[in-house]
């Protein structure tokens, strides 16, 4: 058994679907979550500076917190900076990259488009990813920052007309480019995954990387010893961090997803 928790970690709130999602796999496991505001949204950082920037963070968080794995829960800081994170330390890491391969398996048309941050659309992950994976495939990305800003600045729930606004130009582009299959290249998205489908209509499927995440994460727990058995949860053991300022309705959104309240990192 073990109390060593789960580490999970993105910009903002993004993580937290995938939270849910571990949580189904893992429920006895202690989870801290670190919401990295002070330098949000890491999809308009410099590649190396904010490499850089997660390799000082993660050091200090596990560190402070012994966790048994780190889930990456940013398609963003994992582009950027997982090969470099799994290089400087021993423990497991779980990165959350654009569910090219499966787009790649479910599509029909063999047209896919990948919706994510400017960042992670320039990165030569995503370029490797679609040419081992998609190489038959016509794959059109785009960039979607706004949403990102909408989902957060919204604790998750932004209104109908906000979303289309935030997403009209993006939906356009890729429905323009006739794909049949969208991937959700970053964890912020999938708070809107039912307006998306609304936009997109019946004949783009979505796919997001949420149910594989969650099975990795229990995957590498079991394969180093830790057998996925958690001592019992002890009543607020999970934590919730910021490194920005704790608000209300932050603390009303993160008590959903089972943490007790936010602190500061
Ligand atoms: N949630 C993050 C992702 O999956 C990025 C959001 C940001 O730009 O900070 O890419």
């Amino acid at each position: 058994m073990t109390d060593r928790p789960v580490l999970v970690l993105d910009s903002g709130i993004g993580g937290l679907p995938y939270v849910a999602a571990v949580r189904e796999l893992l429920p006895a496991a202690d989870i801290v979550y670190l919401a990295d505001h002070a330098v949000f949204p890491y999809g308009e950082q410099d590649p190396e500076t904010l490499c850089r920037h997660l390799l000082r963070l993660v050091a200090m968080l596990i560190e402070r917190h012994q966790p048994a794995a780190v889930l990456l829960a940013c398609n963003t800081a994992s582009v950027v900076a997982l090969a470099a994170l799994r290089e400087r330390f021993s423990v497991p890491f779980v990165g959350v990259v654009p569910a090219v391969k499966p787009a790649a398996v479910r599509t029909i048309t063999r047209r896919i488009g990948v919706l994510a941050t400017a960042r992670t659309v320039k990165e030569h992950y995503l370029h490797d990813l679609v040419h081992r994976f998609a190489g038959q495939c016509v794959v059109t990305s785009v960039a979607a920052g706004a949403v990102v800003r909408l989902v957060e600045q919204c604790y998750g729930a932004p209104g109908a007309d906000a979303v289309e606004r935030a997403v009209r130009s993006a939906v356009g582009q890729l429905l323009h480019a006739r794909v049949d299959t969208v991937v959700l290249g970053c964890t912020h998205f999938t708070f809107l995954i039912d307006q998306l489908r609304q936009l997109f209509g019946p004949t783009v499927s979505l796919i997001d990387s949420r149910d594989g995440v969650a099975r990795q994460v229990q995957r590498v727990v079991q394969r180093n010893g830790d057998n996925a058995r958690f001592a019992p949860r002890q009543p607020g053991s999970d934590r919730f961090l910021t490194s920005g300022t704790r608000t209300a309705e932050l603390e009303t959104l993160v008590r959903r997803y089972g943490f007790a309240e936010v602190r500061t990192l």
